[in-house]
């Protein structure tokens, strides 16, 4: 766990062992304690050295062990040894130094980096705070504006602004561990108090309370409901206020209040959640570590609308060329500019060059020859995405993958009239698509396990989140967001406003209540959907009763919204009113509020008090009921799928963990009850009766959402 040599004859190398990121477990700790015991006391050590194996220095306290008792020497003390021992220590920070890692490096005398490391303290977005005298020592070190941003925020940084800041005294290209070997033989008669962080006086800026209130006010607004940030900044007054001594006692009562809470819980599924998504499995033995992706060097776009334009940006900035394929002249070129302006836009915003040599556009399909891979990304219409798919078929290549960006339209049918069904797969992406990180992959029943590999790897070399997911209507993210869309509505025929569901929604930590969502993404795309489903429209059948269609209950209100033009954001009036089209500054419309009451009023509905619980628990454990089902029907091969897909796609907070895991936390028996509660007072709406496996689950003593998958008997795996 760490590798203890003698090096220059008295120069301690203590190796940090544990791979992949040397994270500070339990047995590293003891290791660590153990060697430094040794150092300090051989009079042949003049001097310590602590690196990492692999190029890497610490990624962290192991973040694993604190689901269970602490085991091992606690860090704190073990910390404050190393600074206070009589011999200088140099930390040779290589690859990363992050949260107790970075908080090792800053009870070393000094701190050399290797010019591509990346230093931070990311606790707060686990839930917790630097507890190992991050928080102490750090503003002692680069004063409190810094330190305070580095610390609520968790942002890794560079070694070169490491050393602007103070944190890092030399930056090298060449080998870290031996210029700090080189650098701690010359430390060696030096005095070591300056050196020691603890004791430093915390520079104080003139106006604190001024500073703490505007920083405060600031992670309040970013952060609605998140606790760390606010227990950060405390921990950092202490800093200013206390000796070191109180101050770090002031840190672990603070840390004890975070530590068990829900919110870290949930944070700290959300980043193992986020690593398991990628590792995919098919029931044919197939999976993430032994399917060989191919490699992907030109596609091509067909579509340069919405989607189309993100997509070519998020493929041209990681080195891809791409074909850009419009079917008229004019939409080309609107397509081209848009393009263009994206790129030069995103570039300039990571100070490189746009990657322009890498575009082509053209109004032939035949241009495709040679592309390793096809996204279509045209209107969501069977029929014209089955005549592109067929085209291609043609055109490319019989080795080109190709791939839909359909929001949620049969991806096996579109396979159907290839030649290469095995090679079609579903690359659903988010709206901005080259900025939202979420990336469905849909696995049809034929496509095969180097398709899915290519299209998963694909997306990670983009930046994203890529989740895969069964091949059935809306798949998993848009098969989820109906019945959370359909309780919205009922709520407003019952009684409630759209701000008062979208408060409830914000308060409870999503990025956008669904009204506000909704207007952004266009009420128009909904509204085709359901004219073509024969659920609204002149093809009705006059005789279905007015809220009922196929069987269920049927809200009409968003028609009704839609019939009067209101389209949303775009035009500037939707479920509310925007100063102009485009704009975004939603307000509350008397409009909305009139034709609410117009409808309650024809249909006899006596409006009712509705209270925020009863808002969050219909929406959300719709939700997750129909997440649920979901997992039954494998569609999903795991709760932490959906989770990170309603994180990473539809501003599910990261403080709640996701859908499922929210579920959990709430407790299944309960869930389970109000479902039920809810189902009899509405057993109209099939998406509040219990799931079958919600039951299974409470059955079987509401195991915690890391063990359903040993519950969830999938006949029939869509992976
Ligand atoms: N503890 C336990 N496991 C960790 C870990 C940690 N601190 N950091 C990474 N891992 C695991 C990951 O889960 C993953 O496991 P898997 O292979 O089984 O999926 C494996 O290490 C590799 O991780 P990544 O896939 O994330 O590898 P990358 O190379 O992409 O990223 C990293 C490396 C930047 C270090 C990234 O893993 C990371 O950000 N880790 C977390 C860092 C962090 O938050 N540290 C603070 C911990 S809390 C703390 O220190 C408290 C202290 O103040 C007392
Ligand atoms: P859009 O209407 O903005 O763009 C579609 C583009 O395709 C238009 O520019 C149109 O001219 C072009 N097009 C149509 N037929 C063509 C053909 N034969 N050859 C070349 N170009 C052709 O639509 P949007 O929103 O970009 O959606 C595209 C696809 O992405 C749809 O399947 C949609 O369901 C899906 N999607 C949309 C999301 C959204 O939020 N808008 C999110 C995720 C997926």
């Amino acid at each position: 766990m760490a590798r203890y040599e003698l090096v220059k004859r008295s120069v301690a190398l203590i190796t940090l062992t544990n791979p992949p990121v040397n994270a500070l477990s339990s047995a590293v700790r003891h290791a660590i304690a153990k060697s430094m015991d040794h150092a300090l006391n051989d009079p042949k050590v003049t001097a310590v050295v602590i690196c990492g194996e692999n190029g890497r220095f610490c990624g962290g306290a192991d973040i694993r062990e604190f689901a269970g008792p602490l085991r091992g020497p606690p860090l704190v003390p073990l910390l404050d040894a190393i600074e206070a021992g009589e011999k200088p220590v140099v930390a040779a920070i290589e690859g990363v130094a992050l949260g107790g890692g970075f908080e090792l490096a800053l009870v070393c005398h000094y701190r050399i980096a290797h010019f591509k490391a990346r230093l931070g303290l990311p606790e707060v977005t686990l839930g917790i705070l630097p507890a190992a005298g991050g928080t102490q020592r750090l503003p002692r070190l680069i004063g409190i504006p810094a330190a305070l941003e580095l610390i609520t925020t968790g942002r890794h940084i560079s070694a070169q602004e490491a050393l602007k800041l103070g944190i890092v005294d030399q930056v090298t290209e060449q080998n870290a561990c031996e210029v700090a070997v080189e650098f701690a033989l010359r430390a060696v008669a030096k005095p070591l108090s300056s050196r020691r962080v603890s004791m430093l006086t915390t520079p104080c800026p003139p106006d604190l309370d001024g500073l703490l209130e505007a920083v405060t006010m600031q992670v309040k607004k970013k952060a609605r409901g998140v606790m760390a940030p606010l227990a950060c900044i405390q921990a950092v007054r202490a800093a200013a206020t206390m000796p070191y001594s109180k101050g770090i006692k002031r840190e672990s009562e603070l840390m004890a209040t975070l530590f068990n809470s829900g919110q870290a819980r949930a944070l700290q599924y959300c980043f193992f959640a986020q690593r398991t998504a990628g590792k995919w499995t098919l029931p044919s033995g197939a999976q993430w570590n032994n399917s060989k992706p191919r490699e992907i060097r030109s596609a091509a776009i067909i579509g340069l609308g919405t989607m189309g334009r993100g997509i070519v940006v998020s493929l041209a900035r990681v080195g891809i060329s791409v074909i850009a394929v419009e079917s008229e002249k004019k939409l080309l070129e609107t397509g081209k500019q848009m393009v263009i302006g994206m790129l030069e836009r995103d570039a300039k915003r990571r100070g490189v060059s746009a990657s322009l040599n890498l575009l082509k556009f053209t109004l032939s399909l035949q241009d495709l020859k040679d592309v390793d891979l096809v996204i279509e990304a045209v209107f969501e219409d069977m029929a014209l995405k089955k005549r592109v798919f067929q085209e291609l078929s043609k055109v490319c290549r019989p080795a080109t993958l190709l791939c839909t960006n359909t929001s949620g339209l049969d991806v096996d049918a579109l396979a159907g009239v290839t030649d290469r069904p095995h090679l079609v797969v579903g690359m659903h992406f988010f709206s901005p698509a080259h900025v939202m990180k979420l990336l469905e992959v849909v696995c049809g029943p034929r496509s095969s396990s180097e398709t899915i590999a290519t299209a998963m790897i694909l997306g990670k070399r983009m930046g994203k989140v890529s989740v895969a997911v069964g091949n059935c209507p809306g798949f998993v993210g848009n098969r989820m967001l109906k019945p959370y869309l359909d309780q919205a509505t009922f709520l407003l025929e019952e009684g409630a406003t759209p701000e008062q569901i979208d408060k409830a929604l914000e308060d409870f930590g999503f990025a956008m209540g669904v009204f506000r969502m909704s207007d952004l993404a266009g009420l128009d795309v909904g509204w085709r959907v359901r004219k073509e489903s024969g659920l609204t429209g002149p093809d009705v059948d006059p005789k279905n009763p007015p809220r009922r269609r196929q069987g269920r209950r049927y809200c009409p209100i968003p028609d009704m919204v839609c019939e009067q033009g209101r389209f949303g954001q775009k035009t500037g009036r939707g479920w509310y009113m925007y100063d102009k089209p485009g704009g975004t500054n939603a307000k509350p419309d008397p409009l909305i509020q009139n034709l609410l009451e117009m409808y309650r009023s024809r249909y006899g509905i006596q409006p009712r008090n509705i209270s925020d619980q009863e808002i969050i628990e219909r929406c959300l454990f719709a939700l997750a009921n129909e997440g649920f089902r979901i997992l039954e029907d494998g569609i999903a091969a795991r709760p932490e799928d959906i989770d990170v897909i309603y994180l990473f796609g539809y501003g599910f907070p990261r403080h709640g963990g996701g859908p499922m895991f929210y579920a959990s936390m709430v407790g299944l028996e309960r869930v389970l009850e109000r479902l039920e509660h809810y189902h009899q007072a509405h057993p109209d709406v099939p998406h509040l009766e219990p799931s079958p496996l919600l039951k299974k689950l409470v059955a079987c003593g509401s195991p915690p959402v890391q063990k359903w998958r040993e519950h969830i008997k999938t006949m029939h795996s869509h992976l």
